[in-house]
């Protein structure tokens, strides 16, 4: 596996005077030594404890501490990662590899990465790795690889539920129980079947596939808009139709979901004028990163009512400050980051690291859906 940065590392100790732009080397990337690997993860406290599969928390660490110091190397977990005296940055100097997740994501700017001189690999434990600045890390030589295919069905579920919890009217219907209310016709008056509705998906990757393959039986007239065509004989049997036109596909959806990764594409594409445009009483699902949708204008589009319901578990930044409008809009089912981090979840995207790591120390490559930045490139749907 190629190592710009190791390369020039190398280069630069063993005095070497080739020029720079030497060819990277596969060898590098298994440089022997104790490495010393820093992982980010959120907190779990007095969660601890309570199942021994919870492995995706600093305590539970991965479940990879004991395998990575009988083998001599260095493990650091925090969940301080902003700021400059955080515990992250005590570490940034001299780290050789980085594992965040997107649940607790610590922000990897050009910056850090200008200043972590030894840093050859970035793991994301989960999927999506926007919260690192690619570019800046494919200029400096880095790795950035995540556990691709991980927590797909973990999402996939997930946003079947918010679907169903918006279309039903779920929310203000727990709020009255709890609030020791009772009133049906406060819920009745907008609640409806999912049956017959058209549901369009941005993004049909692993997510929106199984999704939509989820939707199936509910009879609804499904649609996507996608970079690629699905194959016929697949698109058949999910039963979606292609949309090349996302402009054209979004004013005939009764509910969107958000199922593309946030690149520069795709950041701010739901901005006020495409919002303005949605059906009135749109319900939307936004699972796939926060920063896709323009803050404000899903804010003022939920005042209105213009967008009925809007249901996501991702936010911009994370964790949300406790005054993110998003908190206090109207007609919203918003979660902290929790879909892709389920115990099943977890325990795949912690295998998923490991094995990267046991590659990464033998100097052998990681599956090739893994990488999202390799040799200096970004992976296709990031460029
Ligand atoms: N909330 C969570 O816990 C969670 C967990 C996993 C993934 N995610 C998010 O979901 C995203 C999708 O995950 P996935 O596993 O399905 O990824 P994937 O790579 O399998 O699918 C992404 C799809 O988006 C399409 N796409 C990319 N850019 C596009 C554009 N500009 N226009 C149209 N289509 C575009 C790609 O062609 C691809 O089919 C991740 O990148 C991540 O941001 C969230």
């Amino acid at each position: 596996m190629a190592m710009l940065r190791a390369a020039k590392h190398a280069m630069r100790s063993l005095g070497s005077t080739a020029p720079e732009a030497a060819p990277f080397s596969r060898m590098l990337h298994a440089s022997p030594g104790s490495k010393k690997i820093v992982g980010v993860f959120y907190k779990a406290n007095e969660y601890a404890t309570l199942n021994p599969k919870f492995v995706g928390c600093v305590e539970g660490s991965l479940g990879i501490r004991d395998w990575l110091e009988s083998q001599g190397h260095q493990y650091i977990v925090t969940d301080d990662k902003e700021g400059p005296n955080c515990e992250l940055e005590k570490h940034i100097h001299d780290m050789h590899v980085l594992i965040t997740t997107p649940f607790h994501p610590a922000y990897v700017t050009e910056e850090r990465i200008k200043r972590a001189k030894n840093l050859q690999l970035l793991l994301t434990a989960g999927i999506g790795s926007d919260h690192i600045d690619l570019k800046a890390a494919a200029e400096a030589g880095l790795t950035v690889a995540e556990v691709t295919g991980s927590n797909v069905v973990s999402v996939a579920e997930d946003e079947l539920m918010r679907i169903l919890i918006l279309v039903r009217n779920f929310v203000p219907g727990y709020l009255q129980v709890i609030k020791g209310d009772w009133n049906v016709a406060g819920i009745a008056y907008r609640a409806y079947d999912l049956e017959a509705k058209t549901v369009g998906t941005v993004g049909a990757g692993r997510i929106g596939k199984l999704l939509l393959q989820r939707l199936k039986p509910f009879n609804c007239n499904l649609l996507y808009h996608d970079r690629i065509k699905m194959e016929p004989a697949l698109e058949k049997e999910i039963g979606a139709k292609f949309e090349e036109d996302l402009d054209a596909m979004l004013p005939k959806c009764d509910i969107i979901v958000i199922n593309t990764p946030l690149t520069e594409k795709t950041r701010g594409m739901f901005n006020k004028e495409r919002i303005g445009k949605l059906k009135k009483g749109v319900l939307i699902v936004n699972n796939a990163r926060g920063a896709i949708m323009d803050t404000q204008a899903v804010v003022d589009a939920c005042s209105s009512g213009h967008i009925a319901g809007y249901s996501g578990d991702v936010w911009n930044p994370q964790p949300a400050p406790k005054d993110h409008p998003w908190r206090y809009m109207p007609n919203q089912a918003m979660t902290p980051h929790i879909s892709g981090t389920t115990i099943d979840g977890q325990l795949r995207y912690a295998a998923g690291v490991k094995d990267m790591l046991d590659c990464y120390f033998k100097g052998q490559e990681f599956p090739a859906q893994h990488y999202i930045v390799k040799d200096g490139k970004l992976a296709s749907q990031y460029q």
